[in-house]
This record gives C-alpha cells, sequence and structure tokens, in this order.
C-alpha cells in the first residue's frame, strides 16, 4: 500500500507540472487518505474497545439501519446466519461469512455510519467491532479488541474460503 500511495503521490506531481492545475497531496493529507487494513491486521491504528462499550455507540449510531443487536432484516444484519451457507436461503453476515475480523475494522472506519463516514474514532471503531463480534458469540463480552487481539480473532467461515484457480486474464482465461 505504501508504495501506491508513493506511486499516486508521484503521479499527482507530475500531472500537477505537465497541466499546471492541482497541487501535490501533502505528507497529512496521504496519511488521513492510507486507511487499508489488511486481513493481518498490520496497518490498524493504536486504540482499543470492548463490546459493552461498542453496544453504546452501536445504540446511537448504528441500531436504526441494522436493528436491535444487529439483527435487521436480509439485507441489513450484521448478525446471525451462522450454518445456512450451504442452506436454500443462505444468510450472509459479517458472523457467518466474513472471513477476517481485521476487515469488520477497516469496513466501519471507512464506511460507516451509512451517510457519516470517518466520523468514528478509532476507540469507537474497535469497540463497535468488538459488540458486532460478541453479538456473533465470537468473542467474549469484557475482551478487549485492539491491533494485537483483533488480528488474533478466528471468524467461523475462515477456513470455507476456496482459491478460485482458473486465471482472470490472458489467454487461458478465455477458454
Ligand atoms: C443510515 C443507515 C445506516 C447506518 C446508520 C449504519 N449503517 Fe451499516 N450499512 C448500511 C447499509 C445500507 C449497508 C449495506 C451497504 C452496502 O452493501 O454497500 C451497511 C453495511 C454495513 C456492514 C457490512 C455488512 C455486510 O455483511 O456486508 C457493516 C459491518 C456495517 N454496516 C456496520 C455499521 C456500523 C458499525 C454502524 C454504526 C457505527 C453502521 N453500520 C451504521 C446502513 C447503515
Amino acid at each position: 500500500m505504501r508504495s501506491l500511495v508513493l506511486l499516486l503521490s508521484l503521479a499527482g506531481v507530475l500531472c500537477a507540472q505537465k497541466y499546471k492545475i492541482g497541487r501535490a497531496p501533502s505528507a497529512e493529507e496521504e496519511k488521513a487518505w492510507d486507511i487499508s487494513v489488511a486481513p493481518s491486521g498490520k496497518e490498524l491504528p493504536a486504540g482499543k474497545g470492548t463490546a459493552a462499550e461498542g453496544k453504546q455507540v452501536f445504540s446511537r449510531r448504528c441500531q436504526r439501519c441494522h436493528g436491535e443487536a444487529g439483527k435487521g432484516g436480509d439485507e441489513s444484519a450484521l448478525v446471525g446466519g451462522q450454518g445456512t451457507l450451504t442452506s436454500a436461503k443462505p444468510l450472509k453476515t459479517v458472523g457467518s461469512y466474513w472471513p477476517y475480523a481485521t476487515t469488520l475494522f477497516d469496513y466501519i472506519r471507512r464506511a460507516m455510519p451509512l451517510k457519516e463516514p470517518g466520523t468514528l474514532s478509532p476507540d469507537q471503531v474497535y469497540a463497535v467491532s468488538a459488540y458486532i463480534l460478541q453479538l456473533n458469540g465470537i468473542i467474549g463480552e469484557g475482551d478487549t479488541m485492539n491491533a494485537e487481539t483483533l488480528p488474533k480473532v478466528k471468524m467461523p467461515n475462515r477456513d470455507n474460503f476456496i482459491p478460485d484457480p482458473r486465471p482472470d486474464t490472458g489467454k487461458k482465461a478465455k477458454k
């Protein structure tokens, strides 16, 4: 990711010179933009939170769309569905489907609450992630989630993803 950021900012400098519009982003702006957290979680920021703390955040900022205890309708449920993936009506939620807990942090920080993304502090994102994991029976109520513990959480569906061996591009892909 770092090299991509470097490349993009270099491209920005070159464009700015060529077309005399815009400007290169500052290091601070790049940092604010560079928020991706990979499955390993090594990019996770400092901060921490428990499910008990996350419950408060959830009831104020998430519940109206995702329902009480995250059990919203089929479209917005964040909880439940474990054991339904091979059934005729699979319910894909964070608990039943997502392979990595670190993705939960990344997703919430970048995209939620839907109309106010980027307004939660790292502590609030850790806490609300912990709450969703606890509601799914994956961690305990008092477990603290932080940069060390979140990557260690084993999601129930982690081992059920099968890499697709078909090539995406090139001549072989056309067969
Ligand atoms: C205004 C309604 C709204 C609010 C408030 C909201 N969400 Fe969402 N959320 C959505 C919608 C709609 C989606 C589906 C978005 C999509 O698929 O592009 C979603 C998707 C999600 C997902 C991904 C679910 C999945 O399985 O793909 C997570 C996790 C999530 N929200 C967490 C939260 C958290 C945590 C909060 C509170 C901090 C929150 N949301 C607040 C509407 C909302």
